[in-house]
């Protein structure tokens, strides 16, 4: 996918649509208008039988039930609504909540809501590679622990967490598990039912759909979940969203689910290779570079490097605007604050600040990769060339001692 030129590789910001999920919602914007909840004409049933199979789709990619599945409007709505909604619906069981430092923002402020609300949450540290110790997990489990909340697997680094180790440590405690997986459902198999995961967050946006629609998985067997609604309305999808329903959105979803069902073995092997390629071919070409995550499990198409000592900006100015990448996740992007999940990883600031993350997808090609090295390579000899602190780093003084 290219603009003028440009490479795209910020698809864990979003992806584009895949053209078959195009194709797939056209009709249901001005052809098919209804609204899925009408009950008493055609244009309702049809809507709601479009509706009905993209739940089927996307149940599928989680291999769960249709009746599990309810559509929100993103990841950071389903977030919110597994978070605070759980917190409403089990308080009088307890009010804490444990979750983990390198949670995205929508984790993050959801927990930090609760706090205000009455809750106590606490946020388990990461290793080096960014996983979580599960003793440490196992140890801070209270009585009164009514959730934990951990990521399937990174946005900016791509680690993944070991998802069923954390559900049996749940289980064992009688604790619901909430799974923010919107990086990691439609790229690696993800089933929650299997990894004792009994709610699961996930995006249409983030698996080739379309942006401002997602989904809560909310288990209803064994144990059978609720949540507490967060919209109060007209009490659609059982109760815990209400508001009418994105029709042509949902449809897009449950066909881009189709498609990542199908795609998601091969494109992980071959952005697996294009990946290990641009990290081979940067840390050999280039001395003080790390890759962060690198000997944890990691999603196959992230990859989150660090450049000491250049500015992770300066090097993208150095681009030319011709590749597009990112410095953290696209909502912290906008604030030059480093990384939370750098911090956590133990990167100091600076590191953080030098490190950029490059996302491949499904229309990512060999030549873009190629061309990417050697920008990458370019940008940062020629800011080294021009950086005092380099000089004094290859002059063999101890800068990190300087700076703090
Ligand atoms: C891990 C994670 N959780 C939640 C979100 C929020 O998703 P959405 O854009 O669908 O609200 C994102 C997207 O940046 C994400 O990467």
């Amino acid at each position: 996918m290219q603009i003028e030129n440009l490479i795209y590789l910020d698809y864990n910001a979003t992806t584009p649509c895949d053209p078959a999920v195009v194709e797939a919602m056209l009709p249901w914007f001005y052809q098919n208008p209804g609204n899925a909840a009408s009950r008493s004409h055609p244009f309702g049933w049809k809507a709601r039988e479009a509706v009905d199979q993209a739940r089927t789709q996307v149940a599928a990619l989680l291999d769960a039930e249709e009746s599990e599945i309810v559509f929100t409007s993103g990841a950071t709505e389903s977030n919110n609504l597994a978070l605070k909604g759980v917190f409403e619906m089990y308080g009088r069981k307890g009010k804490h909540i444990i979750t983990v430092k390198t949670e995205h923002k929508a984790v993050l402020d959801a927990a930090d809501r609760i706090e205000k609300r009455g809750g106590e949450v606490t946020y388990l540290d990461v290793d080096k590679n960014g996983l979580i110790n599960l003793e440490e997990l196992n140890n801070a489990i209270r009585p009164d622990t009514i959730l934990v909340s951990v990521m399937w697997a990174n946005n900016e680094t791509g680690v993944i967490q070991p998802i069923t180790e954390i559900g049996e440590i749940c289980d064992k405690h009688g604790t619901l598990f909430f799974c923010d997986a919107t990086q990691a459902v439609g790229k690696i198999p993800v089933n929650p039912r299997k990894a004792g995961v009994h709610l699961l967050a996930c995006s249409a946006h983030k698996m080739y759909g379309p942006k401002g629609v997602g989904a809560l998985y909310v288990s209803r067997r064994a144990p059978r979940v609720k949540v507490t609604a967060q919209l109060d309305g007209g009490g659609h999808e059982n109760d815990m969203r209400s508001g009418t329903l994105n029709v042509p959105g949902i449809v897009g979803f449950g066909k881009a689910a189709e498609i990542a069902g199908q795609k998601m073995e091969p494109e992980f092997k071959r952005l697996q290779k294009l990946r290990d390629k641009l990290e081979s071919t940067l840390t050999r070409s280039l001395e003080e570079v790390f890759v962060n995550g690198q000997i944890a499990p990691r999603l196959a198409h992230v990859s989150n490097i660090t450049f000491r000592f250049v500015e992770a900006e300066g090097l993208m100015n150095t681009f030319n605007q011709e590749i597009a990448v990112s410095t953290g996740s696209a909502c912290s992007s906008a604030t030059l604050e480093p990384s939370h999940v750098l911090n956590a990883m133990g990167l100091t600031d600076d590191q953080a600040r030098s490190t950029i993350r490059f996302s491949l997808g499904r229309f990512t090609t060999e030549k873009d990769i190629d061309r990417v090295i050697e920008a990458v390579n370019a940008g940062v000899r020629k800011l080294r060339e021009l950086s005092p602190v380099w000089e004094l780093f290859k002059d063999g003084v101890d800068v990190d001692a300087i700076n703090h």
